[in-house]
C-alpha cells in the first residue's frame, strides 16, 4: 500500500496506473477507520482495478471548533487497517496542503441544505461540497463510494456532481451497525463506557417509528412518539428527528412509496453528536 501526502506525489503514481487502462475506485474519510469504512473499500475494490482512500479531517466542514479538536486523528491504526483490506493508496494531506488559501468559493445546496444536517451545521455542507470536489480532481476515480449513514450528504454530493458534470459514478452503500444497532462512527470512541450501551436508543427509536409509519401513522404522531422516547433518556438530548422523502430530503405527512421514505436523527449523548437514518 503507498501512502501519499502531497497532491503532486498522489497524481504521478496515479497517471501511471491511468495510462495502464487501470479503474479507479476511490473512497473519501476523515480517518479513524470502522468496520463501515472497510464496507466501502471492499465495494470499491470489487469494482476496480485500483481503490483509492483518503484520510483528511476537512476543517472547513466542521462548524464547532470543540468537535473539530475532539475529532479522533489516528493515522497509523488507519493505515494498519486499510492494507489488509486491500486498499492501494492512501491519500492523507495536510490541511496547508489541501488548503495553501482559505477557500473563496461557496456552494449553496438549495432546499438540500436548509434542513437537517445543514439546517443545524450552517456551512457544513460548503466545506463538504470543496472537499469533496477538490478530491475529485486530484483523484479523477471513475467510481466513488459514500455510506448511506450520511443520507444528506449522499444527497448533495449527487446533486454537486450533476451540477459541475463530474463524470465519476456515485456509489451509496448501506450503513453498518454494531450488535445493539448503533450506526458505526468515529464519533462513537468519543462516547464513555457508561454512554455506549445507551446508544442504542437512537436504533430503538428508528425502529419503532418505522413500525408505526408502516402501520399508518402519521408523520406528526410519530414525532411525537420520538419526543417521549428521548425524554425517557435524560442522557440524550434530541436535536432533530424528520420524517423525510429520500430523495428531496423535505419533510413528509406520511410514509411514501417503498424506498422513499427515510427518518433522519441527530441526538447529543454528553459531549457527542450522533446522527443515523432509516430508508425504507
Ligand atoms: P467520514 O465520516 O470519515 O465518513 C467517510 C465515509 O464513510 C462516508 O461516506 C460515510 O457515510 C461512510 N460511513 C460512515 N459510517 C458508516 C457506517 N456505519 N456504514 C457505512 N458507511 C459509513 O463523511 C465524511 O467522512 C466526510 O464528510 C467526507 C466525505 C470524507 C468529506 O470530508
Amino acid at each position: 500500500m503507498h501512502i501519499f501526502h502531497t497532491i503532486s506525489d498522489l497524481r504521478a503514481h496515479l497517471r501511471a496506473h491511468r495510462m495502464l487502462g487501470q479503474s479507479i475506485g476511490f473512497v473519501p474519510t476523515m480517518g479513524a477507520l470502522h468496520e463501515g469504512h472497510l464496507s466501502l473499500i471492499a465495494a470499491s475494490k470489487a469494482q476496480n482495478d485500483l481503490t483509492v482512500c483518503s484520510i483528511f479531517v476537512n476543517p472547513i466542514q466542521f462548524n464547532n471548533p470543540d468537535d473539530l479538536a475532539r475529532y479522533p486523528r489516528t493515522l497509523d491504526v488507519d493505515c494498519a487497517m486499510l492494507a489488509p483490506a486491500g486498499c492501494d493508496v492512501v491519500f492523507a494531506p495536510s490541511a496547508e496542503e489541501m488548503y495553501p488559501e482559505k477557500a473563496l468559493l461557496k456552494f449553496d445546496f438549495g432546499d438540500l441544505e436548509r434542513v437537517m444536517e445543514g439546517q443545524f451545521r450552517p456551512g457544513h455542507f460548503n466545506g463538504v461540497g470543496i472537499v469533496v470536489a477538490k478530491l475529485f480532481n486530484i483523484v479523477q476515480p471513475d467510481r466513488t463510494y459514500f455510506g448511506q449513514k450520511d443520507l444528506q450528504q449522499v444527497a448533495v454530493v449527487r446533486r454537486m456532481m450533476i451540477d459541475l458534470g463530474f463524470q465519476i459514478e456515485l456509489h451509496p452503500c448501506p450503513t453498518l451497525r454494531e450488535a445493539d444497532g448503533l450506526a458505526m462512527s468515529s464519533r462513537n470512541r468519543n462516547l464513555t463506557a457508561e454512554e455506549r450501551p445507551i446508544a442504542a436508543h437512537i436504533f430503538k427509536g428508528l425502529t419503532a417509528a418505522k413500525t408505526a409509519l408502516l402501520t399508518g401513522e402519521t408523520a406528526e404522531m410519530v414525532k411525537a412518539q420520538m419526543a417521549t422516547h428521548f425524554e425517557q433518556q435524560p442522557a440524550f438530548r434530541l436535536e432533530y428527528f424528520e420524517v423525510v422523502n429520500a430523495h428531496t430530503l423535505q419533510s413528509v405527512d406520511k410514509k411514501q412509496p417503498d424506498g422513499q421514505t427515510a427518518l433522519c436523527i441527530a441526538a447529543f449523548l454528553g459531549k457527542v453528536r450522533l446522527i443515523d437514518n432509516f430508508v425504507f
